[in-house]
């Protein structure tokens, strides 16, 4: 069975709809998967949507839906941002699908037979934004820089700390493991540095896939999501696909979730016995005209504003032209509209039009031949040969926007060459013809070769350049043999011509530009006029999510020497014994409270009241100056979170 080259994207959360960001990321991928083809090799593509975790579950309550509901919208935006663009994907996966469920469970089973597991109790701090547990002391998240919240519950670990020498000897015996190099160091020093247990599991909220056998349990969402890429491709049916698909060739991601696939992801699949990804190709984030995109400041350049401005070839030429794979970049409407017409519009569209219309017009729409060769056509054909070499080693290296830039080369040299030979002039003279038909011949033959190096790229043009060549092949069908000199057949017909690549029309352009930078303006001005005129001295559900209440059951409780007021309380709240002072002495004795189920504030900052350590709050209404111990009226069991 021939082996496949398999290649993901990572799945995107469903949020919000898709950005350039997320583009990006799918455009490298829809890139390398068409390059790979042209390879000849056999390419499964996935992409998906991560659609479960404490982030989408509040994201659906801040827009007053159901996650599911919000999971089914946004993934339907992602789905069809892709087929706008024209990226081609084989599979796709939400998170949510019964098949990704069940290949979840089947890991984890898996991973819990070989005894990498076990149940723990979890006290740290999150990050719900980045899904991410941060060190100890970090008021705001390390990487996204929100607020951290911490958390306390029991929780199933996966013991991480077991593989810190074995994931160094991966990356020792795989050096290109990670893509650039740098980002490898950053790992290799992060694993150096020692690793701990990874809580996979929370009790604390419901929206996620149930643990097996304790449904009490949901699955960690980065547990969750990585599994992603086996449930895509049908892990654990018996799959040919799977079989033939893993280890994953190349796994794309951003900067920004390195981590999870470099160190947690390599390290869940040796314990499930399974080899981890060939190489992780991390690419870097985009800014928009200097800034991080986010929602408060309005400048989220979403795929659909992009697609009202430009025709899908030109978003992804600039995005990939315009960064290496591993920098980051800025976005701007300017640096866009100036790529598209001086390098599609200009260098290649120019060159394109005058070749085909010179045929058209000096040999009746057809191919001419080579009938009389001088100094500088085996120059040009060597040129073409060489360039075909240094594109296919870039492109092999990931290296694309390296792999442009050799085909650009050679656009301006075959633009030089039309400069030198001035076909237009050869065709005022009969005597001429046969030196004019060999000159159009090689740069139609040239021309070739660049439609073919660059339909992985920008496959739109690229197609009605060959098909306006006569070439009758479809993209998908173009392989390496299309790329040898001499495809162009001599008297074939060309087919339909058309202007490819117009210019972009700065004042239609920026026109548009500035109609939709108003209008994401006006929604985050309304946003905020609401928020202030409706809501004000009200606090959103995130900041209610930051107090974390439990169920407890009074276990002991006495007076506190010298007060007339505290009582130092013993409390059961499921995952542990919390000692804490309440000043509820006048009203309730300790043997009104032993045995009776209380609620305690449990992630409050730990306080020392008449010398005794109190670590969390019984909570009680104030009736006057009396506190009145809060009462649940139907069974519920010790450890449950209030909402
Ligand atoms: N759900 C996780 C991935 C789980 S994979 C098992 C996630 N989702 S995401 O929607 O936040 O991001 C998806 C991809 O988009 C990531 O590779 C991320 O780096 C990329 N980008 C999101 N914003 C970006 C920019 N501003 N610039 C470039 N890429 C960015 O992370």
């Amino acid at each position: 069975m021939s082996r496949t080259f398999y290649l993901t994207t990572p799945l995107y959360y469903v949020n919000g709809v898709p950005h350039v960001g997320h583009a990006y990321t799918s455009v490298i991928a829809d890139a390398i998967a068409r390059y790979k083809r042209l390879c000849g090799l056999d390419v499964v593509s996935l992409t998906g949507t991560d659609e479960h975790g404490l982030k989408i579950e509040r994201a659906a309550q801040e827009q007053g839906m159901e996650p599911q509901q919000l999971a089914d919208t946004y993934a339907n935006s992602f789905k069809q941002a892709w087929e706008k663009l024209g990226l081609t994907f084989d599979e796709s996966i939400r998170t949510t699908q019964k098949k990704h469920h069940k290949a979840v469970a089947d890991i984890f089973t898996t991973i819990t037979n070989n005894k990498f597991i076990y149940l723990g109790e979890y006290s740290g701090l999150y990050c719900v934004s980045c899904e991410a547990y941060v060190p100890e002391g970090e008021e705001n998240c390390p990487d996204c820089g929100r607020p951290t919240e911490s958390m306390a519950e029991e929780s199933y670990f996966f013991k991480l700390s077991e593989f810190q020498e074995k994931l160094l000897n991966f990356y020792a015996e795989n050096p290109n493991f990670i893509i650039p190099a740098s980002r490898m160091n950053e790992i290799v020093s992060f694993v150096k540095g020692g690793l701990r247990d990874l809580s996979i599991s929370r009790t604390s909220f419901r929206w996620g896939i149930p643990v097996p056998n304790d449904s009490k349990h949901i699955f960690y969402v980065w547990f969750d999501a990585l599994t992603g890429y086996f449930s895509g491709i049908d892990f654990g049916q018996n799959s040919k696909k799977f079989e033939q698909c893993w280890p994953a060739d190349v796994q794309l991601i951003g900067k920004d979730i390195l981590r999870f696939h470099a160190v947690y992801w390599p390290a869940f699949l040796m314990a499930a016995n399974l080899e981890p990804p060939r190489h992780l190709l991390v690419h870097g984030w985009w800014t928009v005209d200097g800034e991080k995109m986010s929602k408060s400041r309005g400048n989220t350049v979403t795929v659909d504003e992009l697609l009202d401005l430009a025709q899908p070839d030109y978003i992804k030429y600039f995005l990939l032209k315009e960064i290496s794979v591993g920098a980051d970049g800025n976005f701007s409407y300017e640096l866009l509209m100036t790529r598209v017409n001086s390098d599609l519009a200009n260098d290649l569209g120019n060159l394109c039009n005058r070749i085909l219309k010179m045929i058209d017009s000096y040999f009746e729409g057809k191919i001419p031949e080579v009938l009389e060769t001088k100094s500088g056509d085996e120059e040009l054909k060597q040129f073409t040969v060489e360039t075909i070499d240094l594109y296919r080693a870039n492109f092999d290296n990931l290296a694309i926007n390296k792999a442009i830039n050799n085909v650009w080369e050679l656009i301006s040299t075959v633009n030089k060459y039309l400069v030198a030979n001035e076909p237009w002039k050869l065709a005022e003279e009969v005597s001429q013809k046969d030196r004019l038909s060999t000159v159009l011949y090689y740069s139609a033959e040239c021309l070739r070769i660049i439609a073919v190096l660059l339909a992985p790229v920008i496959p739109d043009g690229c197609s009605s350049i060959l098909k306006q060549l006569g070439v009758e092949k479809s993209l998908d069908d173009l392989r390496v043999k299309d790329l040898v000199w001499g495809g162009t057949k001599s008297a074939s017909k060309l087919g339909k011509i058309e202007a490819v690549y117009p210019r972009l029309d700065p004042k239609e352009f920026f026109g548009r530009v500035e109609k939709s930078k108003q209008q994401r303006q006006s929604v985050v001005q309304e946003k905020m006029t609401n928020e202030s005129s409706s809501e004000e001295g009200k606090i959103g559900i995130e900041d209610f999510s930051k107090v974390e209440m439990l169920v407890g059951k009074v276990i002991t409780a006495e007076k506190i020497k010298k007060s007339n007021k505290l009582l130092k309380v013993q409390v059961d709240i499921g995952a542990e014994v919390r000692q804490v002072v309440a000043g509820i002495g006048k009203e309730y004795t300790p043997e009104d409270l032993i045995g009776r189920l209380v609620v305690v504030v449990t992630n409050l900052k730990p306080a020392k009241l008449m010398g005794v350590e109190s670590d969390g709050m019984i909570v009680a209404a104030n009736d006057g100056d009396k506190p009145v111990l809060v009462n649940f009226t139907e069974p519920i069991k010790i450890g449950s979170r209030l909402k």
